[in-house]
């Protein structure tokens, strides 16, 4: 396999010298280059392939967002960074979008790799490399106009709550992909954390919510079809009810603070990948076509074979890309076949796994498989809960969400 080609972009020569210092031990893995500014670094990307480009933000002639933008527009599959001092507030406006992820100067040269290796690693995992474009290339990814007018009807009274703003986003999963990716990254400030919604919507702040829902760049709004509910409206309804239900698992389960949360991220957001399959683009308006998502839905080896790749491997490469915490990366992954994942099991993984399991033994009885039927036995035994399992079920068919359909 060709070595990726990483191109690092900055004014200051010294900078980048205590790049090519620091990274050294990158050598054998990365193809490493090093701009002095926008200019050479186009030049650079017209010889050949670039896979990631970190760029500041700051520099004279072209900026980063100039950059970043030109970037896109000759290599769309290009991994887009920044990496960056702090920024003016108009400046992080105009990179949300345009840049994946935000890195804040000075960056650990660790948490750099780490941040630049993951992604390549679930890039790779998509194997069909338009489908790593199409991805790359996301910017509107389709929201229900319901929850979108919810949010900006929050944000325009007068005593705005986050509570209930976090609510909102907490129902939608392109509201909370973008919401969490841009309080997660540095573009605002403090960069490389894992926000609850409560947590991002409490750092962005409602004046910056409203501003960033306002670009028409943001969210595809997609209006509710008029016989009550079209595919993407049952989409986002499965994603609230398994965040509900992973939420409730991983309570039961005594995880730690942090696993719960991330498993009510990873529920909300464990199909996401249909979002993207769906391309983002106006063919998703009357909500025909989510990525096959709906009553008939593929087999994954179905998905596999139109699409080169399936819904739970474009979706974690989408979340990392947007630099989502990885407890919610790695349970969006493997929800539907834990035991191939080969690391330890963890919490976020385990309740969103059996969550689905649960609600679709629920919703979709047809299938005549109970829950337990439909759970990845291995990985449940390997993490030591398969004692527990029954009482999962048994709580959640008494629950609340159950009574929604998705
Ligand atoms: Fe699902
Ligand atoms: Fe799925």
């Amino acid at each position: 396999m060709m070595k990726p080609v990483v191109l690092f972009v900055d004014d200051e020569p010294h900078l980048l010298h205590g790049l090519r210092r620091n990274l050294r031990s990158m050598r054998d893995r990365w193809d490493m280059h090093f701009a002095e500014g926008g200019r050479e670094a186009l030049v650079r990307t017209d010889q050949g392939r670039i896979d990631v480009i970190i760029s500041d933000m700051r520099m004279p002639g072209m900026d980063g967002a100039e950059l970043l933008s030109a970037i896109a527009d000759r290599q769309p599959r290009t991994i887009r960074f920044v990496l960056s001092g702090q920024t003016e507030e108009s400046d992080a406006f105009r990179l949300i979008g345009i840049s994946h992820q935000f890195h804040s100067k000075p960056c650990e040269t660790e948490t750099l790799i780490a941040a630049i290796d993951r992604t390549l690693q679930f890039r790779d995992a998509v194997s069909d490399e338009t489908l790593q474009t199409r991805v790359s290339s996301l910017q509107r990814l389709p929201c229900s106009q319901a929850n979108f007018d919810a949010l900006i009807a929050e944000t325009g009274v007068s005593d705005p709550s986050a509570e209930r703003l976090a609510a909102i986003v907490a129902s939608d999963m392109a509201l909370a992909a973008r919401f969490l990716q841009i309080a997660g990254s540095g573009y605002f400030g403090v960069g490389d954390f894992e926000p609850t919604f409560t947590q991002a919507i409490g750092m962005l702040g409602v004046e910056r919510i409203a501003r960033i829902a306002s670009n028409e760049d943001m969210f595809l709004r997609l209006p509710s079809s008029e016989s009550g509910g079209g595919r993407l409206d049952r989409l986002v309804q499965h994603g609230v009810v398994c965040s509900q239900a992973a939420r409730a698992v991983a309570v039961a389960a005594e995880s730690d603070p942090e696993s719960i949360e991330a498993a009510t991220v990873a529920g909300l957001l464990h199909d996401i990948g249909y979002l993207a399959l769906s391309d983002g683009s106006d063919r998703a308006s009357d909500g025909s076509d989510i990525g096959g998502y709906g009553q008939e839905r593929r087999s994954l080896g179905s998905e596999r074979s139109e699409y080169g790749s399936d819904h739970a491997a474009v979706g974690a490469y989408l979340a990392a890309l947007w630099g989502l915490s990885e407890a919610v990366v790695k349970a969006i992954a493997h929800h539907h076949a834990p035991s191939a994942y080969a690391g330890r099991p963890f919490a976020a993984l385990t309740a969103v796994h059996a969550a689905e399991c649960i609600i679709e033994a629920r919703f979709r009885p047809a299938e005549n498989r109970s829950a337990v039927d439909r759970m990845d036995r291995d990985y449940l035994a390997a993490a030591g809960v398969q004692d527990r399992v029954a009482g999962w079920v048994s709580q959640l068919s008494t629950s609340r969400f159950a009574e929604q359909a998705p």
